[in-house]
């Protein structure tokens, strides 16, 4: 019978009978090394098993040796351009927020207050302090505990939010959970040189939401790695301005994987304005960048079937190229493509959970996911 899980991400609904699930920690690594092993042959690279896909020690690893502690997107530095100017996030189940602090410095903290953990910030806003909405202790941008009502000062002395780690690459605010971790950027050197030209950090975002997904983190991010199936599910919406069969996969790198293809309406006045860059950085951040405009997702896990995303539109407002029909059409647009993506990567997972068996070969133009799966493999097994 299938039983409903409590996992550490929250309550776990009912699993599938033929799921992974139940495979020990050490079946599911020496699974993955025999995958790592043979995951190419003469016959082309092969995605990921079906296994990792449907099982939550599985996910347990991942947010373990992954989401613990990569750098993960959470915002752009449009939405924090003034003093007081902050957004919240929720990484693998942790709240946190990234303030503009008064000396113009982003910061990023735990979205936690430091009495008894009240959540302090929602959504995303402009504040002159950081108010707990429990007890009404009072923080600084900086994080500094300014005032305690009703306690005595010596009590509460030195107190500060717990700060985390922030990198700005590109105008993408990445927040990390790991104090320890390498920076960012050097890992996305040769990306930089390829999509700088764009100036995404000059661009504003024009519409953001949140969404979620009944599927595997990895069955999205995949989604996203490939224009493969740009002709078949998105054959009035994407595929006529931007045709899969103008696919090309770009070397990529250990922190990302990299295609492009041509767009068709883009007025264009040189090679490479006529393209759009299509890139993960790993673990979860997959985004669309074009001559003045961006779309990126940020995609979170909250079970082994199931997902959180947000999701950006953002445009190059000074060279007066986002008229707001414009905005409304890259609005329009993102809905219309996330539904068609949706659909399919709800049964996608479900194929992957009912263990009917293996999957592949890979085309040419998915060579990205096979990149994207060896992330996965080094992450786990080193
Ligand atoms: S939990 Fe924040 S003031 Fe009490
Ligand atoms: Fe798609």
């Amino acid at each position: 019978m299938a039983s409903t899980k409590k996992t550490f991400l929250g309550e776990g609904r009912a699993s599938s009978p033929l799921a992974a699930e139940g495979k020990s920690k050490s079946e599911l690594l020496a699974g993955l090394e025999h995958w790592r092993a043979n995951s190419e042959s003469d016959k082309g690279k092969f995605p990921l098993s079906s296994g990792f896909y449907s099982s939550e020690e599985f996910l347990t690893m991942e947010v373990e040796n992954i989401f613990h502690k990569e750098w993960q997107c959470v915002g752009h530095v449009s939405e924090l351009k003034k003093p007081g100017d902050y957004l919240t996030f929720e990484l693998v189940g942790h709240p946190i927020m990234v303030v503009r602090d008064r000396s113009d410095e982003l910061r990023a903290f735990s979205n936690v207050c430091r009495h008894r953990s009240a959540r302090l910030l929602d959504g995303s806003g402009n504040t002159k302090l950081l108010v707990c909405p429990y007890h009404a202790w009072t923080y600084e941008l900086n994080g500094k505990l300014r005032g305690a009502p009703f306690m005595k000062p010596a009590q509460v002395k030195d107190i500060c939010l717990n700060d985390l780690r922030l990198e700005v690459w590109q105008g993408l605010v990445f927040v990390n959970l790991d104090q320890n971790a390498e920076p960012l950027a050097p890992r996305l050197e040769s990306l930089q040189e390829e999509v700088g030209p764009f100036n995404l950090a000059g661009m504003d975002v024009v519409h953001s939401y949140d969404d979620e997904v009944d599927c595997n983190w990895k069955v999205l991010v995949e989604n996203f790695c490939e224009s493969y199936h740009v002709f078949r599910v998105h054959k009035t919406t994407l595929e006529p301005d931007t045709p899969t069969a103008s696919v090309e996969v770009m070397p990529g790198g250990p922190g990302y994987n990299h295609h492009t293809m041509r767009c068709v309406t883009a007025a264009a006045t040189n090679e490479k304005e006529n393209k759009e860059h299509l890139s993960c950085i790993y673990p979860s951040l997959t985004f669309a960048i074009r001559t003045a405009s961006v779309i990126w997702l940020s995609i979170q896990p909250l079970q082994y079937n199931r997902l959180r995303f947000r999701a950006w539109v953002a445009r190059d407002l000074n060279a007066g190229r986002a008229t707001e029909s414009e905005v409304k059409t890259d609005m329009e647009l993102v809905a219309a493509f996330m539904a068609e993506d949706k659909i399919i990567n709800t049964g996608v997972q479900k194929g992957l959970e009912c263990g009917v068996g293996n999957r592949g070969p890979l085309n040419e133009m998915e060579k990205t996911n096979w990149q994207f799966g060896q992330y996965v493999a080094s992450k786990l097994l080193g």
